[in-house]
């Protein structure tokens, strides 16, 4: 049975900020941001765009774009981080939202940036076993991404949604369901106690755990399958911030060659090249959007697909997912010679062209409004007051319940107990 993807979409914040503006404002030299980090802009969100709107943002948007049926829809998962209940997941919300069929299994998946990738798994899982013939799966990962102003993880923030569709008839990504490349270890490189709406970063000890699982769930794939990373056409990552893929790919070539490279080598000029021509075509997106947790992995894959030339299409690519704490992935895929085609129709970069920038000092209030935005009977999530104008919004939580709006004049309130109402 084929398995893949048939359709992917993303969605972000309606504001951004410039990474030029945030250094001078926090004193440092900017190419500290955007060379060192490599990070142009970031995305930011208003307390009217919470995981939720993100989410159902990018699902509408692949549904459409796609043409997709909605009543073909049996499963939906959302893998985050930056969840807005502790009982009742975003992927309910998703499903009121965009009217999916009651006839659906819906979810939420948590570990850290790995969720969504552990979505797509049990997705592959569903439709391999064929209990839901003809039924699609949407996998759908979104995150706000926070850390604080003045943090040294300010720099590495962002929000945003992708949406990818699952099923038995791709025509995007043909999924590689040959073998598996897994790795685990508990280490307290980056989490988010339930009392914090900040993220907790060893910010330098994360990066060599985040390489040490690349290591070991490659090292894990290549055992289980017998294949090797030179073979790939293109090899993406999870993507906290641009310079991280650029880590991961030295370090996935020092691995192969058993050495590590020697300043000013040839072997390291060759390695820069291939990260050149096999990683950074496909990062331009993540560098615009920042970290977006548990879908950046996968921006870096729409991107990919949007471009991918089809006589490439014989050769596998790679998809790496780190979630902290830690667990990851290695998997492999085809991307599928009509794939750039049909994503051509849909020019994604169009998505951040419409984005409004932010001066520091409103990025800086919409941080702090962001911050409150969970708040029971608060006015903060008035979208006149940020000058939001979206399809989907969040309007803030009234007598302990969420409420949304679509397209700005129908008002989607979850229903009140009839016992509180009376
Ligand atoms: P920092 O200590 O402020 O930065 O924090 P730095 O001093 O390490 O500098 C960063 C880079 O800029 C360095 O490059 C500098 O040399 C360079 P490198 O040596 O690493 O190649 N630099 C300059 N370059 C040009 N001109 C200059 C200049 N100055 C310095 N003038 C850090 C950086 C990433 C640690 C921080 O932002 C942070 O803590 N971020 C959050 C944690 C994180 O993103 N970790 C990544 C791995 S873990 C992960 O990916 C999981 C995650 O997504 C969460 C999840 O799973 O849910 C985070």
């Amino acid at each position: 049975m084929r398995i893949g993807l048939e359709g992917i979409s993303f969605s972000v914040p309606q504001s951004y900020i410039e990474m030029n503006a945030l250094a001078k404002a926090r004193n440092v030299d900017p190419l500290k941001y955007i060379k060192g980090l490599g990070q142009v802009e970031m995305s930011v969100a208003s307390p009217c765009e919470d995981t939720v709107v993100l989410a159902a943002e990018a699902a509408a948007s692949l549904l459409a774009n796609f043409n997709i049926d909605k009543s073909s829809i049996g499963l939906v998962i959302v893998g985050t981080e930056s969840s807005v209940d502790q009982s009742k997941p975003v992927a309910v919300f998703v499903h009121h939202l965009l009217g999916l069929p009651q006839a659906c299994r819906t979810f939420e998946v948590k570990h850290a940036c790995y969720g969504a990738m552990a979505g797509l798994n049990m997705a592959i899982n569903w439709i391999q076993s064929g209990r839901a013939p003809g039924k699609k799966a949407l996998i759908i990962a979104s995150d706000i991404a926070r850390y604080g102003a003045g943090t040294a993880g300010e720099p590495t923030q962002g929000a945003g949604s992708v949406a990818m569709l699952v099923s038995d008839s791709p025509t995007l990504i043909e999924f590689n369901l040959k073998g598996e490349g897994v790795y685990s270890k508990q280490v307290m490189d980056f989490w988010r106690p339930n009392y914090s709406k900040e993220a907790f970063a060893d910010g330098h000890f994360s990066i060599n755990c985040y390489l040490d699982a690349l290591v070991g769930a490659y090292e894990s794939y290549t055992k289980s399958t017998g294949d090797k990373s030179k073979n790939l056409a293109a090899c993406l990552y999870h993507v906290p911030f641009v310079k991280m893929a650029h880590k991961a790919h030295l370090r996935l070539l020092e691995f192969e060659r058993g050495a590590p490279f020697e300043k000013d080598s040839p072997a390291l000029k060759e390695a820069q090249d291939d990260y050149a021509k096999r990683v950074s075509p496909h990062l331009d997106i993540n560098a615009k959007v920042g970290n977006i947790y548990t879908g950046s992995l996968f921006l870096a894959l729409l991107k990919l697909v949007e471009d991918f030339d089809p006589k490439a299409s014989n050769r596998d690519i790679s998809l790496f997912s780190y979630g902290s704490g830690c667990t990851a992935e290695w998997m492999t895929a085809k991307v599928l010679p009509e794939a750039h085609l049909r994503m051509k129709k849909h020019p994604y970069q169009k998505v951040l062209e419409g984005r409004v920038r932010l001066t520091v000092e409103q990025y800086e209030r919409m941080l702090e409004g962001a911050g409150k935005a969970d708040q029971n009977d608060s006015n903060i999530c008035n979208p006149a007051t940020w000058g939001i104008k979206k399809n989907f919004l969040y309007l803030g939580t009234h007598n302990n319940v969420r409420n949304y709006a679509v397209d700005g004049e129908v008002i989607i309130r979850a229903e009140v107990p009839k016992s509180e109402a009376a």
